[in-house]
């Protein structure tokens, strides 16, 4: 009961996580998302689990936004603060996690919902989901790295159509633009997220784990930056022991066992 809006299971060595407000199309509320937190911070300490898939109750929605009635008095202080704190908990917290977090979009991935998404390091969407930042039409921004995420990953130019004309995208056209990684039927989101899941699970968690950090450098600081980091994280992996793994896998002609 203590994860009540968000619903947690276990299947093997990936923890799901089931946005669970689908009368309000899984909007995320403060607690909503202290409870993401909280449940991403049991997982951390959980070395059994390897991967996150994340996704939403109900037919309808991942999640159709920051949840409106909560904010809708708000002035600048507090959307500040609500921006800030959200990001510390949630979206960065989840880009910048140890384990790959998967996003299986179920349905609608407004606003925030979107920006859930984009702060996974993988998405994956059913051909019923629609995506879009409708916050301009409510007068403000995306405010949980929206901007810049969906820059990132889609271009400027996208990021500003979506962004100034509200237009929500298909999954189809998601797919197109490279937003989303797999396009399945809606049967088939979560099978696919975990086939993706049991790939990632060949490799190197240590690997994997320096890849996402060297990753989210990309594009956000001078390239000698990037290229240190890179460097860093390249050089980190070969004192650790999955690297001896790996390469004696290989050399030995057999798969190794992470
Ligand atoms: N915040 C709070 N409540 C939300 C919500 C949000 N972001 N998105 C949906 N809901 C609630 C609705 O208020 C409604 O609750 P109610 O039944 O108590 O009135 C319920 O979810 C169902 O939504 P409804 O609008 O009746 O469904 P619909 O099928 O007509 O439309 C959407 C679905 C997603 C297109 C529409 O709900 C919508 O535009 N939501 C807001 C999206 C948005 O602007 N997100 C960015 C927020 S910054």
């Amino acid at each position: 009961m203590e994860h009540e809006e968000l619903l947690t299971k276990r299947k093997g060595k990936i923890a799901f996580l089931y946005l669970n407000r689908p009368e309000k199309f899984n909007a995320l509320n403060i607690s909503l998302l202290n409870k993401i937190n909280s449940a991403l911070k049991a997982i951390s300490k959980d070395d059994k689990i390897r991967v996150i898939i994340l996704t939403g109750i109900g037919e309808k929605a991942f999640a159709a936004g920051a949840d409106i009635s909560e904010f809708s008095e708000f002035k600048s202080k507090e959307a500040m603060e609500l921006s800030k704190k959200g990001k510390e908990k949630v979206f960065d917290f989840i880009e910048e996690f140890s384990k790959p977090v998967i996003a299986a979009i179920n349905g609608y991935a407004l606003g925030g919902g979107l920006e859930l998404a984009l702060s996974c390091d993988i998405r994956i969407a059913s051909n019923n989901a629609l995506m879009g930042f409708p916050e301009t039409s409510l007068g403000t921004i995306p405010g949980y790295g929206g901007t810049y995420r969906l820059a990132e990953i889609a271009g400027k130019g996208i990021a500003k159509e979506m962004i100034l004309t509200c237009r929500k995208i298909s999954a189809k056209e998601a797919l197109e633009i490279g937003l989303i990684s797999y396009l399945t039927e809606k049967n088939e989101l979560l099978d696919k997220a975990t086939e993706v899941a049991n790939q990632i699970m060949m490799n190197s968690p240590n690997a994997i784990n320096s890849a996402i950090k060297a990753i989210n450098y990309s594009g956000r600081d001078s390239k000698k930056n990037c290229s240190e980091i890179e460097s860093k994280y390249f050089s980190k992996c070969f004192d650790h022991p999955e690297f001896k793994k790996g390469v004696s896998a290989f050399l030995n002609k057999r798969k190794p066992n992470f």
